[in-house]
């Protein structure tokens, strides 16, 4: 089959699945509203769950970066892209995470592939839960070493996993709060499990930064855990972009040898790592966006039991109404953008087939009537 006839397969295929993807182009006018075309709606898919990507200390501190550093950092960490303000950054996430080290990345897909690729050798085996990102997922299947899954959460799992393999290393991989299903790994029982096998664990807390545990200090500080490797992103509750991993002083000379993704690339604007640290500021300071982003998560769960609407045991921002048919998940979404309501519907291969569902995400940014107004709403779309 040539090119073009697989692409247009492909395409016609996706169409007829009700799988095809695209994108609209938004102007977000708050953490909360945005603008498509000429219409307004209230958004509830970002996951800007503190409302900092439009906090003005946060805004301030990238144009003050801007005017003092310049808009791009011209090379690669390696090179010159490493400037007073990514050195600061990365002590300051070492500081208050409590690790030794941290190292920045682009994104956390960059990350996590990062980490994959420079620490996976052959005889090494990879074990994961099954619901982990896609860029863990890819660089876990394209690495030379075993990759073995598990079922999400099962404690069972896993030390079945790792009753069954005797690599000399063996990492663990699990979020701190799932992407698609806002719900939690147990990662005390978790790191108990990997300290007895002699394991590392490695989490991606892409999701739990800045949003669980004290001064948001994520799902790991909340359950009182130290993994060997953690991944924290800054382009969910932190309101901007780019990653980093935490690490201890031995690996992060080792990443600095060996990541590709931080060798190869260029570095993220100084400009933007004045507004990371900005944003981190606030989280560690200000206690009331957690306050304000937990009160909402409550309300929106006690507004859908009012209303009969069944939702899965999430107690984070995530709350997947599961629909299950991609068609339908699709046409509810559709008739809550009638209502100026934005929210995605995420279809397979992003979740398992026939679990389609509405990703409605909840922020700090959101008030009482707004929630009341979607919950209403998708009560009358369901
Ligand atoms: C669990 C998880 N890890 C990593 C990523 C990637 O992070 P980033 O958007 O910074 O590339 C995402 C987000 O898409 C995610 O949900």
């Amino acid at each position: 089959m040539s090119w073009q006839q697989r692409i247009d397969q492909t395409l016609q295929q996706r169409l007829q699945q009700g799988l095809l993807r695209r994108r609209h182009p938004v102007r977000l006018s708050s953490a909360a509203s945005l603008q498509s075309g000429d219409k307004c709606y209230t958004h509830f898919s970002s996951n800007d769950y503190l409302g900092l990507s439009q906090h003005p200390a946060v805004i301030e501190a990238w144009c003050r970066g801007a005017q003092r550093w310049g808009t791009g950092a011209g090379a690669s960490g390696h090179v010159t892209g490493y400037s007073p303000s990514h050195h600061q950054l990365e002590q300051t996430l070492a500081e208050w995470l409590g690790f030794p080290r941290a190292i920045l990345f682009n994104s956390g897909f960059a990350a996590n592939q990062a980490l994959i690729f420079a620490l996976a050798e052959r005889d090494d085996t990879l074990i994961a839960d099954k619901l982990m990102h896609a860029s863990l997922q890819e660089a876990a299947a394209l690495s030379p070493a075993r990759y073995r899954r598990f079922p999400h959460n099962s404690l069972e799992g896993l030390v079945r996993q790792l009753d069954a393999t005797d690599s000399a290393n063996r990492l663990v991989i699990t979020e701190g709060v799932f992407s698609m299903d806002g719900d939690q790994a147990p990662l005390a029982t978790i790191q108990e499990q990997c300290r007895r096998h002699q394991a590392w664990l490695m989490v991606d807390d892409a999701h739990g930064i800045g949003v669980m545990g004290e001064a948001g200090q994520g799902s790991c500080g909340q359950q009182g855990v130290k993994p060997d490797l953690l991944v924290v992103t800054f382009g969910k509750a932190l309101g901007v972009s780019g990653a980093a991993v935490l690490c201890s002083a031995a690996v992060a000379d080792y990443l600095e040898q060996q990541a590709r993704h931080l060798i190869y690339s260029t570095a993220f604007p100084a400009a933007q790592a004045e507004a990371v640290l900005a944003s981190i500021h606030l989280v560690r300071h200000h206690p009331e966006y957690q306050q304000t982003l937990a009160v909402n998560i409550l309300h929106f769960r006690q507004q859908c039991q009012h209303y009969g609407i069944e939702l899965t045991d999430s107690q984070t921002a995530i709350q997947p109404v599961i629909i299950g048919d991609n068609h339908r998940a699709l046409a509810v979404a559709e008739k809550l953008k009638m209502t100026q309501h934005w929210v995605q519907a995420i279809r397979p291969p992003t979740v398992p087939a026939g679990s389609a569902r509405l990703r409605i995400t909840l922020s700090a940014a959101h008030s009482a009537q707004q929630i009341e107004q979607l919950v209403e709403a998708l009560y009358h779309a369901l």
